[in-house]
């Protein structure tokens, strides 16, 4: 009877182990973020008001900043190293790095145009003219009531993201600016700032000056599920989540950046069916170029987006709480619902096999 008792006891203590280590949700289960990519770029021509604009307008919670420095230590937002793709005007200031060319020299390039001869369904005349916003225009126009997902770029990222030198001083400059306006302890709080980089370097330095920013390591698409997945225990260390591409993701991935409380938000969706698909895989946000269909795909469930960002940080920190602080250790893909469940049967016996010695003795 006892030997029976303590087996069901083991056997019981598995199960509410297993099902602790399954049920693990995800950090903001059932809240979707709509990354507005470079603003709206699928509809506007990209880092400019205009996108800007329209991401909010049709239902992005946050706004994306790619960071570039000029020549004379100012922060813009574009994407590319070189003027050349984005932007209209004299050869002398408007072709080659952003990293080559003044602030005044970069101001006299126009970033609209290209999007009117590239995208003529949805050129508009006033796009062309528009010119490249710094950091700090982006902060005064938006303020701190709205959510920015700032991207730091260097020379270490990998092929197809290369970025400017790395001794920039890019990531002082963007914490000075957060400072001035008013950011940081929002995005500490309220993840109401994202900061994301392909560059490890880049967030472990934002994280040594300041480790209660939200942090958020990009993967290019080079990378697998796998390969990805063997990084989580060293991301972990620094970020709050993960940025694969939207090809990389399947449910291992998802899973195991959830075992370790890491959101994870796939780049770059412009399909329903996709956003769909990455919604039933359990993903946190993803960025788009389209937020509207995005905003479509998630129905009711897309709510206001500062609520969106604090309740995604109340989630992060609630996952964190109950895993006991950071991480799950790596088992190296191996599923810790077997030595979790063995263990807890091995204690089990011992203690099954402890009452039948017991049971055993002749009474004294
Ligand atoms: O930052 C997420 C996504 O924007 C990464 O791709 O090259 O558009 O910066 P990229
Ligand atoms: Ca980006």
């Amino acid at each position: 009877m006892r030997y029976t008792m303590a087996l069901s006891l083991a056997l019981l203590v598995s199960l509410v182990f297993a099902e602790t280590a399954t049920a693990k949700k995800a950090p903001a289960e059932e809240q979707v973020l709509n990354i507005g990519h470079r603003g709206a770029a699928g509809l506007a021509p990209e880092h400019t008001t205009a996108s800007y604009d329209l991401a909010l307008e049709l239902g992005a919670d946050y706004i994306e900043q790619d960071l570039r420095m000029t020549k004379d230590g100012v922060l813009v937002v574009i994407h590319d190293e070189d003027l050349d793709r984005t932007t209209r005007g004299p050869a002398k200031n408007c072709t080659g790095p952003v990293s080559d060319k003044t602030l005044a020299q970069i101001k006299t390039c126009d970033v609209g145009s290209f999007f009117n001869e590239r995208y003529p369904e949805y050129a508009r005349d006033k796009y062309a003219g528009l010119k490249i916003l710094t950091l700090e225009e982006v902060f005064k126009r938006y303020g701190p009531q709205t959510n920015y997902y700032i991207e730091t770029r260097s020379s270490e990222a990998p092929p197809g993201n290369p970025g400017v030198d790395d001794s920039s001083g890019m990531e002082e400059e963007l914490l000075r600016l957060m400072d001035q306006y008013g950011l940081r302890e929002p995005a500490a709080n309220s993840w109401r700032v994202l900061i994301q980089s392909f560059v490890p370097a880049s967030l472990a330095e934002i994280h040594a000056q300041d480790p209660a920013l939200p942090l958020v390591q990009l993967y290019s698409a080079e990378e697998t599920s796998e390969t990805i997945q063997a990084d989580l225990e060293a991301a972990q260390a620094y970020a709050v989540g993960i940025g694969p591409s939207q090809d990389d993701v399947d449910s291992g991935l998802v899973e195991a950046a959830h075992a370790r409380c890491l959101v994870i938000h796939p780049y770059t969706l412009e399909e329903k069916s996709n956003m769909r698909d990455l919604v039933a895989l359990g993903v946190d946000g993803m960025f788009t170029n389209f937020p509207d269909r995005l905003d479509e795909v998630l129905g009711e469930s897309a709510v206001d987006g500062n609520l969106a960002a604090g309740r995604a940080a109340e989630a992060y920190r609630a996952c964190q709480s109950e895993a006991g602080g950071p991480a799950i250790p790596n088992t190296g893909g191996i599923s810790l619902l077997i030595p979790v469940a063995l263990g807890a049967l091995l204690l089990g016996l011992g203690l099954a096999a402890t009452m039948l010695r017991r049971a055993a003795r002749p009474p004294r």
